[in-house]
């Protein structure tokens, strides 16, 4: 490990922290083969995007829209990523993490033709291979959201043709990463693709339309399958899998009708997804909540979605209480007096492990998970040098014991990234919500380590010289 990088766990003495983090002596945490890292994603990191013959991407047409992000925020520096990446992954080992998860740019390696775009390509090769050199295990997502505009503008995920596209990278980017990458994450959160860029259109490319959603999801799964056999052709040493945002769904009260609620708010958050990949089949009660918006699916196309898995990530925020809306649907019926994050999301830990312990029981080819995206945002701020999180702290240790219950209960859980690693560009919330176990100055795009990343780093620490 490189000088800068001990210096900073040098600098965390355990003796000097009191410590609301560690998990119990007999939490599953400690085995050292439970992987504990961090996650970010391309446009929320990298900036520089106008670099190198970066194309412009969805999210750099949407937030150049008025409107459609708080204070007009856009990812053209966000965290200054792309120049500073060097710095950045001394960052990430000087805190012991040992995993790294983050996303490729598509409009960064290929031009509109397919032509690999070189520079764009060697970013990623160095940045790769540096975390290797530092052991650190990498995850790799192909699509976080940053769809190349020129796609968008063929119709986008409404597109059956962007599907075969995204084949097309994913086998440019296996040849050209092979061996450096340990898992290969397909796409990131398919139902925010899907729904909120095409069917409420909060995020990019701000399409709003219940046809559009089903249909674009179908495409995006479609792409997923397309791509894993590509993957496991080119780079037959690693994991291929897929990243789900899951919710839970609570009822508001025992009656059959409330209870059918929060059944349909986890097929439209977790089943419409989770279905096609595990069962080969769209639920029908999808249709049920949405009538009229069956996708065209093509013959083979299910059996395509449904190749077999190394992995299943899964990305768990809150949870949301439901009622019926009187109808065949649901509406929220948020608890009142209940804690929650600076995005007024519910701190909710045991909705993670009813989840994981309830997909152990519904899907028998459930394949390994690993818990992909786990954090939450607060107002933090730099004080004398240092950021107090606790909320952070408390939030994490929470979500880890929900975790290690699931463990206990029998799921095969393989490993947990906390979102995220810095504070970054939070989409339609722009740099207002912070995210980071690391806090960024945006103005300065100085780097400070918050308290809870001490504390993980602590944690990483006694693990390891228990050897
Ligand atoms: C998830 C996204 C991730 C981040 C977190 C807070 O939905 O995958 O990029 O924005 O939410």
């Amino acid at each position: 490990m490189a000088n800068d990088s001990s210096a900073v766990l040098d600098a965390i003495s355990p003796d000097s922290i009191a410590d609301p983090f560690t998990p119990p002596a007999d939490s599953s945490l400690w085995q050292k083969n439970f992987l504990l890292g961090a996650a970010t994603a391309s446009y929320q990191i990298e900036g520089a995007v106008r670099e190198d013959g970066r194309l412009p991407s969805i999210w750099d047409t949407f937030s150049a829209t008025p409107g459609k992000v708080l204070a007009g925020d856009t990812g053209e520096v966000a965290c200054d990523h792309y120049h500073r990446w060097e710095s950045d992954v001394d960052l990430l080992a000087g805190l012991g993490l040992e995993a790294y998860r983050l996303s490729t740019a598509w409009p960064r390696v290929m031009d509109e033709a397919g032509v690999p775009n070189r520079k764009g390509l060697d970013f990623y090769k160095r940045l790769l291979t540096r975390l290797k050199e530092k052991g650190i295990t990498t995850m790799v997502t192909l699509y976080h959201w940053d769809l190349p505009q020129h796609l968008e503008d063929r119709g986008g995920w409404l597109n059956r043709d962007t599907a075969y596209r995204f084949a097309e990278y994913a086998d440019l980017m296996s040849r050209e990463l092979t061996g450096l990458v340990d898992a290969w994450a397909t796409l990131n959160e398919p139902w925010c693709s899907a729904y909120l860029g095409y069917g409420n259109g909060h995020h990019a490319p701000g399409r709003a339309n219940g046809r559009y959603a089903t249909q674009a999801m179908h495409h995006l799964l479609l792409a997923h399958g397309l791509a894993v056999p590509i993957l496991r052709a080119n780079d037959p040493d690693s994991q291929k899998g897929i990243v789900a945002n899951v919710g839970r769904g609570t009822a508001n009260s025992d009656s059959a009708a409330d209870q059918r609620a929060a059944h349909l708010f986890e097929v439209q958050h977790n089943a419409w997804i989770l279905d096609p990949l595990l069962k080969g089949a769209y639920p029908q009660d999808l249709f049920e909540l949405w009538p009229h918006t069956e996708p065209l699916v093509l013959e083979g196309d299910m059996e395509t979605i449904a190749a077999p898995l190394d992995f299943l990530g899964i990305n768990y925020y809150f949870r949301t209480n439901v009622e019926s809306d009187g109808a065949h649907g649901f509406t929220e019926a948020p608890p009142e007096g209940v804690e929650r994050t600076q995005m007024g999301w519910e701190v909710h830990p045991d909705g993670l492990r009813d989840l994981l312990i309830g997909f152990h029981g519904t899907y028998a080819n459930l394949p390994p998970i690993y818990i992909t995206e786990n954090g939450m945002a607060s107002d933090d701020k730099v004080t004398d040098g240092k950021v107090d999180d606790s909320q952070r702290i408390s939030f994490l240790k929470r979500h880890l014991a929900a975790v290690d219950q699931a463990i206990k209960a029998g799921v095969k859980i393989r490993g947990y990234f906390l979102w995220s690693l810095m504070d970054n560009f939070e989409w339609a919330f722009g740099y207002e919500r912070r995210f980071g176990i690391v806090h960024v100055d945006y103005g300065t795009q100085k780097r400070t380590i918050k308290r809870s990343a001490e504390l993980v780093t602590k944690f990483l620490k006694e693990r390891k010289a228990r050897g």
